[in-house]
């Protein structure tokens, strides 16, 4: 059969097949996805769905329909190897599928806790619909939840579980909540503002084992810090959530013999060293020209960006990918929205009163914006997006001044 054969029906293998009749490919299209049901979106798994505001079906991307009318066809099924001389996919059950083209778009999965206990009933992850559903109906009976990891999912839940009005604590590994993703100052910001809903926040606090009695948790000891290096306080659990990052799916390339270094390694316009293999995605490496280095991105917006820029390749109009990467974040009632990459050496320049609970700072490299990270203040985060796709030429001290019109930077 052949034609474009595209491994992980995630929202980066969703658009890409889309995107690919959008842009006239007229070939088959098979994507293959190892979850049942059709492709949804994750965004809400932790915010609206589990609040019980939407369900599964209106987490679809796409009815059933729009499948058959576009031809791509839907197959569920886990890809265990690829025979690259052959130009085939195997599948666990042992079935193989050709392709013209292979497209990676593997995700990611979640870390494991690595600690003694992680195994006992009522403690959960959360990635997929499965898992959301599961989490959504034990929370119902649980009262006292602890979050492992105050990353995006860790804050999202916890903001979600307070709604609700349970009991919740989050543990913390750094100082700095979000800390992979936001400054300092933001860090900051949202470490007080979950203290202000009621959350009890545990930084520097690392965990070393989850105790339990009949094959139940009950609890999460952890060692924080100067004060109980060696363990020792408990934060009593009936259920425990665990967001302690994501690791990319890429053995799947890597044991096909392509580069693997933080995810399966693409040039700048997605393809791998096999010219009939592409990657997209969580689960790829591929050269910034806004970081200007090698990154890895989890979000939704770089793979819908990246497969739209693959269509276009295998249409015959290929492009280095240079998307401006975006992202956001709900917790209660604050968006967070971050447009751009910084280091985390990047300065911090703060641009109205965090007090008033919309504000925004902005990312300088020496004198040169790389990002802007908004609270409430959509205006800002869009006026960012089309500022960071040219050369900026806002200064620091311009950011800083209120009475400054950003919007004038449009027409410099
Ligand atoms: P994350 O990387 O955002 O946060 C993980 C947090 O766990 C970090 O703060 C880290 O310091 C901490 N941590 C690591 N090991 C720990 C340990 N042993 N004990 C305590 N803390 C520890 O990853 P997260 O929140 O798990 O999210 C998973 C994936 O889902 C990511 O790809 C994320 O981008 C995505 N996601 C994105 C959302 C958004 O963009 N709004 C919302 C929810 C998830």
């Amino acid at each position: 059969m052949s034609g474009v054969l595209i491994v992980g029906a995630g929202q980066g293998g969703f658009q890409l097949a889309a995107s690919l009749r959008e842009a006239g490919y007229a070939g088959p299209v098979r994507l293959l996805g190892e979850e049942p049901g059709l492709p949804y979106q994750r965004p809400p798994l932790s915010k609206a769905f589990l609040k019980g505001e939407a369900d599964a079906s209106q987490l679809e991307l796409r009815p059933a329909a729009f499948y058959a009318d576009h031809r791509i066809e839907l197959l569920h099924g886990r890809a265990v190897a690829i025979e690259r001389a052959a130009r085939r996919v195997r599948l666990a059950d042992g079935t193989a599928l050709d392709y013209g083209h292979l497209v990676l778009a593997t995700g990611a999965r979640n870390r494991p806790l690595p600690v003694a206990g992680a195994d006992l009933d009522g403690v959960f992850y959360l990635r997929t619909l499965a898992d959301a559903q599961v989490l959504k109906a034990r929370l119902a009976a649980a009262r006292r939840v602890v979050v492992v990891g105050a990353g995006f999912i860790g804050l999202e839940f916890a903001a979600v579980a307070r709604a609700l009005g349970h009991d919740v604590t989050a543990v913390e590994a750094t100082l700095h909540p979000m800390g992979r993703a936001v400054s300092q100052p933001m860090s900051a910001f949202f470490a007080e503002a979950h203290r202000a809903m009621g959350t009890r926040l545990a930084l520097s606090a690392g965990v070393v084992a989850l105790h339990g009695r009949d094959g139940a948790v009950t609890g999460v000891e952890v060692a924080d810090g100067a004060l109980r290096p060696g363990g020792g306080t408990v934060f009593p659990a009936d259920l425990v959530v665990v967001g302690i990052g994501v690791v990319p799916n890429a053995e799947l390339a890597a044991e096909a013999g392509l580069e693997v270094r933080n995810g399966i390694v693409v040039d700048e316009t997605l393809a791998t060293a096999d010219p009939a293999i592409s990657a997209l995605g969580d689960a790829v490496s591929y050269p910034s020209v806004h970081a200007g280095l090698t990154v890895r991105l989890e979000s939704v917006q770089n793979a819908v960006d990246q497969a739209r820029c693959l269509a276009h390749r295998l249409t015959g109009k290929p492009a280095p990918y240079a998307a401006v990467p975006w992202f956001w974040s709900d917790q209660a009632d604050l968006k967070l929205q971050i447009v751009g990459l910084a280091a985390p050496t990047d300065s911090a320049v703060l641009r109205g009163d965090p007090a008033s609970r919309r504000f925004s700072v902005f990312r300088f490299h020496e004198r040169r914006l790389t990002a802007i990270e908004s609270v409430n203040r959509p205006a800002d985060h869009m006026l960012g997006r089309r500022l960071l796709a040219g050369r900026p030429s806002l200064t620091p001290e311009e950011a800083a001044d209120e009475g400054f019109e950003l919007k004038s930077l449009l027409a410099r």
